[in-house]
């Protein structure tokens, strides 16, 4: 199959027509958002669905997120409760998906088998003027092949699908640059935070009064957890490079680092170090990437990073996490660090 990609910059009118058409023929289309590229499809035709899980190479059981124009098609696909409405008031459009119970138009191609779906109402107009032109929800989880980092930009949507789906709509680089915060409003007494993003437990807490972390966020998974996210039990975001997440009193850690440093170039390893601009003066005359001075820059920079370390051969990521770099990072590092059996590779 070939693969063409369109950019909006050059001609919105006919990458919106295209993604559309093509997505109501039951392809499957990667869309820009303003969190990650997502690989999109009709929510409502299950064999449309099906295509994502196979392009993907994404396990069954690992459910999607259904995404929407306004508020009329959230009530179409979903029964939305008091408490789900607040947040969707607050926070849409924008990163936020929030989990509802699901109506019988929505299968459960979509939801995994289970009762309910996550929504999101994105806040990139592209994405959004596909869904209204498509007139249909979208489903649509990031546009990456299973397992590796999420796209924030078309050409590395197209490093891991060329050849797979007929078309790549480019709207440039992603706004925020990790994946929506997913919260959960059924079944729990407070809404729960199940994969932490760019809307912060603060923000929720401040409008709903309470907001509680799911252990999973920035714990390891194992297999054995019941997992209320089921993606969060898989190997997620792994550049090829090994990643060894280093946190705690700073003078311990650019220690650590400079140990481990000079220990891979001993062994003739390709290293780097990830870190904020302003640790920066810790490790002079070393490999850095850096990653600002805050969490969205951080947030901004984070996948691009971890494929570009790909693409420049680097075997040893050495990772300073610090606090400033905010919660969303912390989850996405410590799964990328994941080694298939679950175990983390965590220095304090
Ligand atoms: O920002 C985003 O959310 C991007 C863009 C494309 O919108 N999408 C995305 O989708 O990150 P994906 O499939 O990579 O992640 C969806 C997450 C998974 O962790 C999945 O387990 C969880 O949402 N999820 C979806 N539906 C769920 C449900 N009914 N219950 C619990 N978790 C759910
Ligand atoms: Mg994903």
């Amino acid at each position: 199959m070939n693969t063409k990609i369109i950019s909006c910059e050059q001609d919105l009118q006919t990458a919106v027509c295209e993604a559309a058409g093509l997505i109501l023929n039951g392809e499957v289309v990667a869309i820009p958002t303003e969190t990650v590229y997502g690989l999109g499809a009709n929510a409502l035709c299950d064999v449309a669905v099906s295509k994502i899980f196979s392009v993907k190479g994404r396990p069954q059981d690992n459910p999607l997120i259904v995404h929407i124009a306004d508020m009329e098609m959230a009530y179409e696909v979903a029964n939305v409760s008091q408490t789900a409405r607040r947040l969707m008031e607050e926070f849409w459009p924008g990163p936020l998906s929030v989990i509802v119970e699901k109506k019988d138009c929505i299968g459960d191609g979509v939801s995994a088998g289970l009762k309910t779906i996550a929504l999101r109402m994105p806040k990139n107009e592209v994405a959004r003027e596909i869904i209204r032109k498509a007139g249909v929800p979208i489903a649509a989880p990031s546009a990456n092949v299973s397992g590796k980092p999420s796209p924030t930009l078309a050409k590395h949507v197209y490093e891991d699908l060329n050849g797979k789906i007929p078309l790549i709509i480019d709207g440039g680089p992603c706004e925020v640059g990790v994946e929506s915060t997913v919260v959960q409003t059924v079944g729990v007494e407070i809404p729960t935070i199940l994969r932490p993003g760019d809307v912060t437990p603060e923000m929720i807490g401040k409008i709903m009064g309470e907001v509680v972390l799911h252990e999973s966020v920035c714990g390891k998974t194992t297999k054995n957890d019941v997992v209320m996210s089921p993606g969060m039990k898989y190997k997620h975001y792994a550049p090829k490079a090994s990643v060894y997440v280093y946190e705690g009193d700073k003078k311990t850690v650019e220690k650590n680092v400079c140990s481990m440093y000079h220990n891979c170039k001993e062994n003739a390893k390709n290293v780097v170090v990830f870190c904020m601009d302003d640790t920066a003066k810790g490790y002079e005359g070393l490999n850095l990437r850096l990653f600002g001075k805050d969490a969205k820059s951080a947030e901004a920079k984070f996948f691009a990073e971890l494929r570009e370390a790909d693409q420049a051969k680097i075997d040893t990521i050495l990772f300073h996490y610090e606090n400033e770099m905010g919660l969303a990072i912390k989850n996405r590092i410590i799964r990328a660090a994941e080694k298939p059996q679950g175990e983390v590779t965590k220095t304090k």
